[in-house]
């Protein structure tokens, strides 16, 4: 197939102070010519589907943090799969679909070394290298069994619980045996926890009875809290620690979109509870990929761990307008928006 004489790039205009609004990005057109002559070891890659990750907002301010920001003009960072639709590089040929940091673009050119093969089970998606075996896979996977050091018998919690990687976190501690609570935004994410993916119970934190609800629910007290939101579901957890509990720190998305960053107030609980409060970066554990990837596959192919998207169609254009609504909690599952329709089946399309 014919490459398009051009294609469209969402670069970042202006940095957010506080909510992302869709006008901070600015979508560019280019001239697909200016990019086709392939050095050696190079690659041309057009995603079909680009990944949204919480930790985008994070990557807009201009802060200290494990990863530069993204320069004001520069392409937004993100990963894709897709399609090598050029090579010079003896690694990857023409057509392989693979998975690559490419950025909020529909053609990119990448070094061989910055393009990974898929490996998939036989019940995979190629759209499943960004979501239950890609990063959020990963996190779920080092954060409840590294970090988290789940055991059969614990009581897990799990806030975020029906998005990307809460989801996989509560299915991999009942399969260690664990008892497992999720916390979600709406009624119906909490009946899918429970009904397909099999936690022991969820609840729904804008329950007008959530703070009720939450106190029965953790009578026996917590043995795993994995944060993914922060804020006041966090000083919850914190007040039904059990002693020593684990408190496995993934992320804080309830306080990604403000200045005010509100800390725990019940801290003091670590010292009375002698809690172990940990923070982890998945890239941390890179050389430990291969292994969690193939343990994931399988049990991905023996159908112990299940897995929902939510794909915004629509081209790039739709990329800003899908960030926000991670925020707004619009995803069950892994978000991503599908750049290029391919021969995937489609699945919860917006
Ligand atoms: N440490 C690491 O290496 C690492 C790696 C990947 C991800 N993370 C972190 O893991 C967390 C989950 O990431 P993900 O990619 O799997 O995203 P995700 O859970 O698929 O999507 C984000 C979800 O967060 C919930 N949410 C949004 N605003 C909220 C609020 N104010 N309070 C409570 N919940 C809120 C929404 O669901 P509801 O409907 O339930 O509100 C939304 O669906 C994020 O905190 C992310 O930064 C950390």
């Amino acid at each position: 197939m014919a490459l398009p004489r051009t294609y469209k790039s969402v670069h970042l205009a202006r940095r957010p102070t506080d909510h992302i609004t869709p006008d901070i990005f600015t979508v560019k057109q280019d001239q697909t010519s200016t990019i086709t002559a392939l050095k050696d070891g190079e690659v041309l890659f057009s995603p079909s589907h680009l990944s949204l990750d919480p930790a985008m907002r994070g990557w807009l301010n201009d802060s200290r943090s494990y990863i530069p920001p993204v320069k004001i003009g520069a392409v937004m960072r993100g990963a894709g799969v897709g399609s090598i639709v050029a090579s010079k590089s003896s690694k990857f040929r023409k057509g392989e679909k693979v998975y690559a940091s490419c950025g909020w673009t529909e053609l990119s050119v990448l070094k061989d070394n910055e393009v990974e093969k898929l490996e998939l089970p036989p019940n995979g998606r190629i759209t499943d290298a960004l979501g239950a075996l890609g990063m959020p896979g990963l996190t779920a996977y080092f954060g409840i069994l590294d970090v988290g050091k789940v055991k059969a018998g614990d009581f897990v919690v799990v806030s975020g619980a029906a998005g990307a990687t809460g989801s996989v976190v509560g299915q991999i501690a009942k399969l260690k045996g664990a008892t497992v609570l999720g916390l979600a935004g709406s009624d119906s994410k909490c009946t899918w926890l429970v009904n397909e993916l099999g936690f022991d119970q969820a609840l729904n934190y804008k329950d007008p009875s959530f703070k009720q609800n939450f106190r029965s629910a953790t009578k026996q007290l917590i043995d795993v809290y994995f944060d993914n939101v922060g804020g006041e579901i966090l000083d919850m957890a914190l007040s039904r620690a059990k002693e020593h509990a684990r408190f496995v720190m993934c992320g804080g998305i309830s306080q990604y979109n403000t200045k005010d960053v509100q800390g725990p107030k019940n801290y003091l609980m670590i010292v009375s509870m002698r809690i172990r409060m940990e923070g982890f970066i998945v890239f941390d554990y890179a050389k430990q990929y291969p292994e969690a990837k193939r343990q994931l596959a399988q049990w991905m192919a023996e159908g112990k761990i299940k897995r929902q998207e939510t794909i915004l169609k629509g081209g790039v254009e739709r990329l800003p307008e899908a960030l926000q609504m991670l925020f707004q909690g619009g995803n069950t599952g892994k978000l991503m928006v599908e750049v290029a329709a391919g021969e995937e089946e489609p699945r919860a399309m917006l």
